[in-house]
């Protein structure tokens, strides 16, 4: 099986984790930052995971714009899942982990826009 797994991170949590996810997966598996990656890598895989810090609620810009970026369909037959770093909700006060839930977070943004272009979830 061929996975490709990207992601994109600012202080290095999200890489810690998308490599800790290669290492755990058996196969041909490839792990790259998302400036990193040659559209074309998408053609010939069987599991896409993309990781991303939760910024302003939701994925990077760099995370965001290339998946709109993928030709529609593109990833139809190939299975994808998504995961998201955030703040712990314990770490901030009542108002903001409210703000923060409502908001929501990275994760089920990218799955639904990977979904939108064939994903199999
Ligand atoms: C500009 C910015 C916006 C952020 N917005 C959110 C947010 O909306 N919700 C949240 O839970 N965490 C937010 N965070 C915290 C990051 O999601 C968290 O620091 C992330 O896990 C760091 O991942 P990294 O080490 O891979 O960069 C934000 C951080 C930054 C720098």
């Amino acid at each position: 099986m061929k996975t490709l797994i990207i992601y994109d991170s600012m202080y290095r949590n999200t890489k810690q984790i998308a490599k800790s996810i290669g290492d755990a997966i058996t196969g041909d598996v490839k792990v790259l930052r998302i400036g990193e990656v040659n559209p074309s890598e998408l053609e010939s895989i069987d599991l896409l995971i993309v990781g991303s810090p939760t910024h302003g609620f939701r994925p990077t810009k760099l995370i965001q714009t290339f998946i709109d970026n993928i030709p529609g369909h593109t990833l139809r037959g190939i299975d994808v899942a998504a995961f998201d770093t955030r703040i712990p909700a314990s770490e901030v006060r009542t108002g903001l982990r409210l703000l923060m839930r409502l908001g929501g977070y990275a994760a089920k943004r990218i799955a639904d826009a990977l979904k939108k272009k064939g994903g199999t979830w």
